[in-house]
């Protein structure tokens, strides 16, 4: 494992955008002496900073960043710097119109907001590498900078004159010839024949949106320009200051779904920068599902974004209590906030870092939760609890040189796979659900403390005991070929309804399933049935009989068992579930949607004969408990977490130390609700 940040504790800290309160010296001198406090040793600054640090074009007023970086630097505080475009200056936009971004309306936005230029114009691009340089130059030798924090959030799209030309020269470089991207878009249907690159517009509700092809290729451009847009804004930073990493905060999706960001491809983007970070805001205490059903979507989420470099990760933004974006903002149940940040390090995470560390006084963000809040004082709840959280972090000072268990099952997630699957008119859009797909394939192994990594298809799998594949809706031939030679060396492969119907063109295979997949699995497929919400079937497996739902796929053998089948309908009788012996491996099609009772007793006849459930020094008595392990050659950290509101015990089957005390540890140990404890072996 890498540790580009040469970190020898956990970093606990956040956004600090003391720009608001420049004319109240005594607040900004009250918010270090906080700091402190908390035990917060980091602050990112300048995230949105532009109109301060340049109030008017090539003027610049550095003395105030100057004094919060003498103040941090006087209290041995890391500075996270960041770069400041991800909201501009009104001069710029005023006197550099495409500086705006244009909507698929073709409509040029006003000033305004956040998160909306041009990723293509190059006078924003050389007016953000004016100012990135600057605070190269000026900061980029001061010995409390940490890390670049590059923009903020990066998203949306531009269709402006300048991003449709940059489009058209992405495909002629992909293509080479209309003849090919014709094919690929399959343009002659509808007479939708290019004849000319100049007549390739973006997907716009005023021209096409019925081309899948096009919108997936929009979806990899996007990414692929943003990406471009990144690249350049590090260009003075990687010139000036080769030695500090960069990162920009991805995001999570929005409740309810716990969903991953889909607007742009984090798998390519993380092989951009030098340690990957995200802001995560579960939504705590929600009335749709349990503190453990949430849990386990989190958990996930940090699986993902630790799989992106199969690296240790920061967690840059979090709230210390509430948000006020989500349809409703709970305060978060005590006991909670340690909870939730100790899951994240239990992940792989390396930090706890909030938005933000002094409350806003006005505008968009000023009932957001914060570290010290408009009341200013430190005998609030969130002051408290990030205190006790700064502690915890010290105490595991010795796990930061740990990573989380190496895993020995993955489960396969593509972007472009999600595209195309969203985009296919086909199916139901209520009930496609990739990703809750994911999620429900996941939580056996969360429950039972079987680690999981979430992999891309150019990764490795032979690592991998058990691969699981859900919707594969898109899979080229080499992947195909990459799934067959898994499960011939012994791998095992679950693979499940909807996969490999098209190809990387997003076009329908020819003449039947893939024959790598038909070959792996044992069978082809003949059709989907797609169930409307109300309508079930039923499925009979394990000697027992379990609901099925949404999707059923009607499966010929050739080769494969079956290990489940259909009752009801015309296809009653005929296979749902089958499992394909093959050399040492074996591969498995769940040909149907389940609920998790089914997915539960699979996982659990896999894990008994791969024996995937770690040996774990400690016993729980509920799945609401989660231990995950972090480790290095010499010692094993586990992180006990109660995701319940009802308190448990857990026993301890040998002796290790409380890792929060530093204490023996008894064998029989307490969790409150939502109680954590970590134990290590470490003689540290
Ligand atoms: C993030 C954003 C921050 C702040 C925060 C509030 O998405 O990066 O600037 O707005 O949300 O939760």
């Amino acid at each position: 494992m890498s540790n580009p940040l040469k970190l020898t504790h956990f970093l606990h800290g956040g956004d600090y955008n003391p720009d608001q309160w420049l004319d109240h010296p005594e607040i900004i001198d009250r918010d270090f002496h906080l700091f402190q406090q908390a035990h917060l040793n980091s602050i990112t600054l300048g995230v949105f900073s532009w109109a301060k640090l340049e109030p008017s074009e090539g003027h610049y007023d550095f003395s105030w960043l100057d004094d919060i970086f003498d103040r941090a630097e006087a209290q041995g505080t890391h500075v996270i710097l960041a770069t400041p475009s991800g909201a501009r200056p009104r001069w710029l936009a005023e006197k550099y119109p495409e500086v705006l971004r244009v909507d698929n309306h073709g409509q040029r936005q006003h000033f305004g907001e956040r998160h909306n230029h041009c990723y293509t114009s190059p006078i924003y691009r050389e007016k953000v590498q004016t100012i990135n340089r600057k605070l190269a130059e000026r900061y980029g030798h001061r010995k409390s900078l940490l890390m670049w924090h590059i923009s903020n959030e990066y998203g949306g799209q531009c269709f402006c004159d300048l991003c449709q030309a940059a489009f058209r020269d992405w495909l002629k470089a992909k293509y080479h010839s209309l003849d090919c991207l014709n094919h690929a878009y399959w343009s002659s249907f509808w007479s939708h024949t290019y004849t000319s690159w100049d007549q390739v517009e973006a997907p716009s509700p005023l021209g096409d949106q019925s081309v899948t092809g096009l919108n997936l290729d929009w979806h990899r451009f996007v990414t692929d320009r943003t990406i471009d847009f990144f690249e350049n804004e590090i260009k003075p930073l990687r010139e000036l200051t080769p030695n500090i990493p960069v990162t920009t905060n991805f995001m999570g999706g929005n409740p309810p779904e716990s969903h991953v960001f889909t607007d742009l491809d984090y798998q390519k983007f993380a092989e951009h920068v030098d340690i990957v970070s995200w802001d995560s805001y579960p939504n705590w205490s929600n009335d749709y599902e349990s503190t453990a059903q949430l849990a386990m979507k989190t958990a996930l989420m940090n699986d993902e974004m630790r799989s992106l470099k199969h690296d240790n990760y920061l967690i840059m933004e979090s709230t210390p209590s509430q948000v006020n974006w989500h349809p409703y903002n709970r305060s978060k149940r005590p006991g909670m906030h340690e909870m939730g940040s100790l899951q994240q390090i239990a992940h792989g995470a390396n930090s706890v870092m909030y938005f933000q560390l002094h409350q806003s006084r006005g505008a968009s963000e000023m009932f957001h939760g914060a570290v010290i809040t408009n009341n200013l004082s430190d005998q609030t709840r969130a002051f408290k609890d990030v205190t006790t959280v700064g502690h915890d972090l010290q105490q595991l000072t010795g796990a930061v040189a740990t990573h989380r268990r190496d895993a020995r099952v993955a489960i396969v997630f593509d972007y472009d796979n999600m595209w195309a699957l969203d985009d296919s008119r086909n199916y139901a859009n209520a009930t496609k659900q990739y990703w809750r797909t994911i999620q429900e394939h996941y939580q056996y192994f969360w429950e039972h403390d079987i680690p999981v990594d979430i992999v891309k298809t150019a990764d490795d799998l032979t690592p991998y005991t058990l691969v699981i594949d859900p919707m594969h809706f898109l899979m080229d031939q080499a992947f195909a070929a990459k799934l067959k030679a898994y499960v011939h060396q012994g791998g095992h492969l679950v693979g499940t309804y909807i996969t490999g119907i098209v190809d990387r063109n997003d076009l329908a295979y020819q003449g039947g399933w893939l024959p790598d997949l038909q070959a792996t699995y044992g069978l082809t497929v003949q059709e989907t049935d797609t169930l409307y919400p109300h309508q079930h079937n039923t499925l009979k497996a394990f000697d027992k009989t379990y609901t099925t739902k949404d999707y059923s796929d009607l499966l010929v053998l050739d080769g494969a068992e079956p290990l489940g089948t259909y009752e009801r309908d015309f296809y009653a009788g005929t296979t749902a579930i089958s499992r394909h012996p093959l050399e040492q491996g074996a591969a498995y099609y769940l040909g149907c949607r389940t609920d998790t009772d089914f997915l539960e007793d699979f996982y659990r006849s896999l894990d008994r004969s791969l024996k995937l459930t770690p040996e774990l020094p400690l016993k729980k008595k509920t799945p609401t408990v989660s231990i995950q392990v972090r480790e290095n050659a010499t010692a094993h950290f586990y992180f006990v977490i109660n995701f319940s509101h009802q308190a448990t015990t857990i026993q301890l089957t040998q002796p290790l130390t409380d890792a929060l005390t530093h204490q023996p540890a008894d064998s029989t140990q307490e969790l409150p609700a939502y109680g954590v404890r970590v134990f290590t072996d470490s003689q540290d």
